[in-house]
């Protein structure tokens, strides 16, 4: 009797679970007899979509061949997450449907605009019709609408429908890295090699010079492009200063100086006294 109870309980179990595998949206199981889209499923599998997509009453798939994806198959994997998303919308559409919109162009909700993260309407596409032709885009103003509608390749109304497409969708700024800021500028001067020592003293006075002589709200805009000219004359006066001195310097300096470009550096200022006076000398040393 107890043995029957719970033999029929997971009779019912196994016959509930059966059947929302049944009617859940599937897409695996709908994409397994196309093999020219293996890779979407793969790169579905990969990124964790599939549960996500199937747990879904009502997708449109807006499916890539195995050679159309190839183009974003291959970018890091939290930007490939964005724009695979942004290929599940969720509304049924197949081609009947499509073909059956008045409007010039319609907004498709993305399973990418159901994250929260969707902003600038890049969770949302733009399906429109040129010339009898239907065009996917991602909504965002200016994006290019070039994904063009193939064919129908599976639906099952009205929950699952996959529709191919010619081209990735890739809403601008999803697809992009975070942009990392440049390190600032004056980080890099203290460990240049001895080439770039020889350079970098130009910049030091001819900032100093611009603060010192103009407007403080000119200063940031003439001084890069009044640098190159100014530097020459200015640099052996000030050069003592700007070189900002890591205990390398002097040894660098030597260095800068045995490659010999006379008016930048210090110790060549040092180096033509000396010169001027062996010179002397010898012209004295000549007169007698
Ligand atoms: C995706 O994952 C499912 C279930 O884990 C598996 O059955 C299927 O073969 C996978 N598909 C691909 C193309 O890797
Ligand atoms: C199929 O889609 C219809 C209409 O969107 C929805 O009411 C129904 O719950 C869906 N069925 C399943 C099993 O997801």
């Amino acid at each position: 009797m107890c043995l029957k109870a719970s033999s029929s309980l997971l009779s019912l179990t196994i016959l509930l679970g059966v059947s929302s595998i049944v009617s859940a949206v599937n897409i695996n199981r709908a994409l397994e007899k196309y093999p020219e889209f293996s890779t979407m499923t793969e790169l579905f599998n990969k990124t964790e979509l599939t549960p996500i997509i199937n747990k879904r009453q009502t997708i449109t798939l807006l499916a890539l061949s195995n050679d159309a994806i190839g183009s974003i198959s291959g970018r890091p994997e939290d930007e490939l997450k964005n724009i695979l998303m942004n290929h599940v919308v969720l509304d049924f559409y197949d081609g009947l449907k499509l073909k059956a919109i008045k409007d010039k162009s319609t907004m498709l909700t993305t399973l990418y605009q159901s994250t929260g993260l969707g902003q600038q309407q890049n969770g949302f596409l733009k399906c429109s019709k040129t010339n009898g032709k239907i065009f996917f885009g991602s909504a965002v103003k200016g994006a290019p609408q070039t994904a063009e509608y193939i064919t129908t390749v599976f639906r099952n109304p009205f929950n699952l429908s996959i529709v191919q497409i010619s081209m990735p969708i890739v809403a601008p700024g999803l697809g992009d890295p975070v942009k990392v800021p440049p390190p600032p500028p004056m980080s890099s001067p203290p460990a240049p090699s001895p080439k770039e020592a020889a350079d970098t003293p130009a910049p030091g006075p001819a900032e100093e010079e611009g603060y010192a002589d103009s407007p403080p709200g000119a200063a940031p805009e003439t001084s890069p492009a009044s640098a190159p000219e100014t530097a020459p004359e200015s640099a052996p006066s000030e050069d003592g200063s700007p070189a900002p001195a890591p205990e390398n310097a002097g040894k660098k300096k030597m260095a800068a100086a045995d490659e010999a470009e006379p008016p930048t550096s210090g110790s060549n200022t040092g180096l033509s006294f000396g010169a001027i006076l062996v010179l002397s000398f010898v012209v004295i040393f000549a007169g007698f």
